[in-house]
């Protein structure tokens, strides 16, 4: 669970409407209009390293549908995922129009048009401490076929993707991952968690306040037009969620395959506030063997305000003729256990390490952020891969907000921390505090109780979590 003394500096919290601020930088590459991440040249240091093992890597044109059909298939081959279906490839090939994707082809192998290696990866924001989002650059179908394991392929791919990240403009680049061994030697850290939540429905008696608005069911069809924008704000309110691709949420509601077996049992619903502004809404299912009770499973709770979420909780909990309720991706800082009158109701299992952060700049992330409190550190950042590296100045003023500047010789004076990359990409959500790090020796302060200070500053007003994988 999360420290119980963060820092809550009501003073310098922002409204939880508070939208996020666009990606400015990725936006401006393209004269305003939206960034197209395949305008970036293909990166000459993989395209060499692959090239030595006589591996082609490929820049995927989305009008190759050939070739994107035959990307899709080795993506989905590479997660052990079943033969997609043809709404599955549709599903695959609008997404994968809004990436740059990648391949990597070896033309002796049997079957030279399939790649062997996969990747994507498109700019987007990521929410920071203080309502406010970041640029950041999202790499996933990150595969290698085992024919062609361990070779250096997937090394060559991630450190493409960092200078892809860095051509973009992108000061922080992000994945979620499958093993939590691959990343950290690219810089990665894990920076928001995921948990399971379960509910015992016997033992739930709700005690919190009645929402003052309405829960309604709603055909899902019906929210797509006013998911997006509360999607957005929920979004906004959480450091660690990311902007949700088109798409998303069609495959959420179950309208990508509406008359799948899963899709039809989904049911939607929808919070409405009490002037009638739809603030939150929910997906879920009930499963059941026939004459007993059932069980109510959803990954989709998205609330723009609390009281939508407390209102699409309880309505979920409080179902008749259901014996539990499971969720999966939901923070491991829920008010749920708060809400009820036997807290040991609600379980939180398989809390997961969900997204990864690198920082590529450090100025521009650091800036991007608010802070707990006011003060001053100079942060001595390692980074093998050398993108980061450097010494910084990190200034909080008391509205939170910070000025960041690289410091050298005797200006890097003063009391800091020595931190590598990844402890820099663990803290930068608030979600780890320096001074566990620096328990386990992965943080060292230059100056007694700076540790303390930069506890403080790094803590964010709510607990970072991610609720989608990408
Ligand atoms: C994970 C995967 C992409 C690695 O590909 P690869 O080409 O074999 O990896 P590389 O040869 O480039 O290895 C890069 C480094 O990562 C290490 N590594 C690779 N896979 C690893 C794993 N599963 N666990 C631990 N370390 C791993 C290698 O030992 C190597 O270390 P080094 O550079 O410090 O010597 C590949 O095994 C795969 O496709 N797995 C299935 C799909 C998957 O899990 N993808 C990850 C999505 S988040």
């Amino acid at each position: 669970m999360p420290p119980v003394d963060r820092v809550l500096d009501l003073g310098k919290r922002l409204p939880d409407h508070s939208s996020i601020v666009p990606s400015i930088r990725l936006a401006r590459y393209a004269g305003g209009m939206p960034f197209d991440p395949r305008s970036i040249p293909v990166d000459p240091v993989a395209s060499a390293a692959l090239a030595r093992h006589g591996l082609e890597y490929r820049l995927l044109d989305p009008d190759d549908h050939a070739g994107m059909l035959a990307w899709i298939e080795a993506e989905n081959r590479g997660f052990h995922h079943g033969r997609p279906r043809d709404v599955d490839r549709d599903y695959d090939l609008s997404v994968a129009s809004e990436r740059r994707v990648h391949g990597v082809y070896d033309p002796t192998a049997a079957q030279p048009e399939t790649p062997v290696a996969t990747v994507d990866a498109w700019p987007t924001g990521l929410s920071v401490p203080g309502g406010r989002s970041v640029d950041a650059w999202a790499v996933s179908a990150v595969t290698v076929s085992p024919t062609h394991r361990r070779r250096g392929i997937a090394r060559a791919l991630m450190e493409g993707e960092l200078a892809n990240a860095r051509a973009a403009g992108a000061a922080v680049a992000m994945l979620t991952a499958t093993e939590a061994t691959i990343y950290g030697r690219f810089g990665f850290a894990p920076a928001a968690k995921a948990a399971t939540i379960t509910v015992d429905r016997r033992r739930t008696h709700w005690v919190g306040p009645d929402a003052p608005g309405r829960v309604h069911f709603v055909a899902a069809s019906d929210l797509r037009e006013a998911a997006p924008a509360i999607a957005r704000r929920a979004v906004a309110r959480t450091p660690g969620e990311i902007d949700r691709w088109p798409g998303i949420l069609d495959r959420a509601l179950g309208l990508v395959d509406p008359d799948g077996d899963g899709a039809r049992s989904i049911r939607a619903v929808r919070y409405d506030d009490e002037h009638g502004q739809a603030q939150g809404f929910a997906a879920y299912r009930i499963t059941r063997e026939p004459n007993q009770p059932g069980f109510l499973e959803f990954d989709f709770l998205v609330a723009a305000t609390d009281d939508a979420e407390r209102a699409l909780w309880r309505f979920l909990i409080e179902q008749d003729f259901v014996t539990g309720v499971r969720a999966r991706l939901r923070s491991v800082d829920e008010p749920l256990p708060w809400l009820l009158e036997d807290p040991r109701a609600v379980s939180v299992t398989d809390v997961d390490d969900h997204l990864w952060v690198r920082i590529l700049d450090p100025i521009e992330a650091l800036r991007a952020r608010r802070y707990g409190t006011s003060g001053t550190l100079v942060l001595d950042v390692s980074d093998v891969l050398g993108h980061a590296r450097g010494r910084f100045r990190l200034t909080v003023d008391d509205r939170g907000r910070a000025e960041v500047e690289p410091v050298e010789g005797t200006d890097a004076a003063g009391p800091g921390l020595r931190l590598g990359i990844q402890e820099l990409g663990a803290i930068y959500l608030g979600g780890v505090r320096p001074s566990l790090l620096a328990r386990a020796a992965r943080i060292t302060e230059t100056a007694p109780r700076t540790l303390v200070l930069a506890d403080r500053m790094f803590a964010s007003e709510r607990t970072p979590h991610l609720s989608i994988w990408f």
